[in-house]
């Protein structure tokens, strides 16, 4: 009786010992509400995170419309559209400076002998070193055939022999009903009696906006009184 009485006071004893030791069992229930909302929320989370990576990609990933390109040229101010097959690349280009081979540009010797009654001057437009590049010439003078701002210059030799002499480069343009109008003049009157040191030399040059249609010559006051050679009058005019 004894025995059995410890055994079971024994096995009593571990019973209540355990029982007090050991927090109460919790078990991790799935069906917890709490934890739901939880999963839903991280759900969420996660998908906001995809659709924003989604759009990023499809940002950056998106080829140059042609608005783009349309934007672009019209800034430019050139009217063409560009080819459809460049819509590879929306780099804007800057824009290229008019090519130098493309610019009017003329360079003229003195005709010989240079009479001229009404001292507009005659020139050669046909020797080894003068050219005319989109202008032209007649009647004694370079005719304008494109808008813009253009370099002319003249240089004259002539005898200082007690006369009066005038250099001067003129307009003609419809702006003015086509009266002459004076661009550069430059006049001197000296008087040296030896004749082997009465030379003189006289160089215009200047910038001036031009249109399509006008000219311009050169004219002096005594055409008599040019002197020297082809290399030493000459007349020219380029666009800057
Ligand atoms: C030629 O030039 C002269 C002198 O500048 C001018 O009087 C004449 O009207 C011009 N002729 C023509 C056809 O342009
Ligand atoms: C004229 O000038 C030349 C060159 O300077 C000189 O050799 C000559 O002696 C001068 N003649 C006279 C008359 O002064
Ligand atoms: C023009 O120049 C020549 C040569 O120098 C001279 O003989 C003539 O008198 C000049 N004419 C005028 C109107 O000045």
């Amino acid at each position: 009786m004894a025995d059995s009485g410890e055994s079971v006071n024994k096995d009593m004893k571990v019973f209540v010992v355990d029982s007090q030791a050991l927090p109460p069992p919790v078990s991790v229930r799935r069906d917890d509400p709490r934890l739901s909302v939880i999963y839903l929320l991280l759900a969420v989370a996660l998908l906001g995170v995809f659709i924003e990576a989604g759009l990023i990609w499809h940002l950056y990933s998106r080829p140059a419309g042609p608005s783009d390109i349309q934007k672009v040229e019209y800034i430019k101010g050139e009217k063409h559209t560009l080819p459809s097959s460049s819509h590879d690349s929306n780099e804007v280009l800057p824009e290229k400076p008019p090519k130098a081979e493309s610019k009017p540009a003329a360079f003229l010797q003195i005709a010989s002998p240079p009479f001229s009654r009404n001292g507009v001057l005659p020139w050669r437009s046909d020797s080894f070193t003068v050219f005319l590049r989109g202008l032209q010439y007649k009647n004694n003078s370079l005719h304008i055939q494109q808008d813009g701002y253009y370099y002319i210059f003249s240089k004259i030799s002539h005898m200082e022999n007690c006369n009066f002499f005038k250099h001067q480069v003129m307009q003609r343009t419809e702006r003015y009903n086509s009266m002459a109008i004076e661009l550069m003049q430059s006049s001197r009157f000296i008087c040296v009696t030896n004749l082997s040191q009465s030379r003189g030399n006289s160089y215009l040059g200047g910038i001036f906006h031009l249109l399509k249609g006008d000219s311009v010559f050169v004219k002096v006051s005594n055409s008599s009184q040019v002197h020297g050679d082809v290399y030493e009058n000459f007349f020219g005019a380029f666009m800057v």
